[in-house]
C-alpha cells in the first residue's frame, strides 16, 4: 500500500509541468484521498524573522490558523523543536490550537530544505489514536522527497504575508 503510495509520490513531484505550489496541493489531494485517516492535509511554512507560521496548500475544511506563532500550538512547537510531533489524543495536550472539534489526533513533521526548518506538513486526524510509526516514516520521506524537488532558493509567497 505505502509502496504504491510512495511511487504515486515521487511521479507527482517529479512532474516537470508543475509548479512547487501546485504539486504540493496535488499532494495534498492524493494523501487526503488516499489514507481514510488523513482528514485534513496541509502545509505551514515559516517565517524565520517574524517567527511565523504560514498556511501553504492544503486539503480538508478551510481553517480560520492561516498565522501561527513560533511555540503555539503543535505547529509552533514542532517550528521550534526541529523534531516531529505525533498526538495520539489531542484533548490531553494543553499547548493546542483546535482547527475543528471534530479532530482527535494529529500528527506534525518538520520540513528541511538544505538543513533548514522551512515549515512542515500537518496532518489532522477524526479518529483517536490515528497514527502510528508508520506515518512518521511515511512523511518524513514524503518531506525529504519534497526537499529534493524544492526549486533552489524558492521562498513560498505565503510568508511574505
Ligand atoms: N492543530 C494545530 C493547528 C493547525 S490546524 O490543525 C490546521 C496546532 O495545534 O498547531
Amino acid at each position: 500500500m505505502m509502496n504504491a503510495l510512495r511511487q504515486e509520490v515521487q511521479k507527482l513531484l517529479q512532474d516537470q509541468n508543475e509548479l512547487i505550489n501546485a504539486k504540493l496541493q496535488n499532494l495534498c489531494d492524493l494523501l487526503k484521498n488516499t489514507l481514510p485517516h488523513y482528514t485534513w492535509v496541509g502545509f505551514y511554512f515559516a517565517n524565520a524573522e517574524k517567527k511565523t507560521l504560514h498556511l501553504g496548500p492544503y486539503s480538508g475544511a478551510p481553517t480560520d490558523h492561516t498565522c501561527i506563532p513560533f511555540g503555539k500550538g503543535i505547529c509552533g512547537q514542532v517550528a521550534e523543536s526541529n523534531d516531529y510531533f505525533l498526538v495520539p489524543d489531542v484533548s490531553a495536550q494543553d499547548n493546542y490550537i483546535a482547527c475543528s472539534l471534530s479532530v482527535k489526533s494529529e500528527l506534525v513533521v518538520p520540513l528541511f530544505v538544505a538543513g533548514k526548518n522551512i515549515g512542515q506538513i500537518d496532518i489532522d486526524s477524526d479518529q483517536l489514536e490515528a497514527f502510528n510509526q508508520e506515518d512518521v516514516d511515511f512523511l518524513q520521506w514524503v518531506n525529504a522527497q519534497i526537499a529534493m524537488f524544492w526549486p533552489q532558493g524558492y521562498i513560498p509567497e505565503e510568508i511574505h504575508g
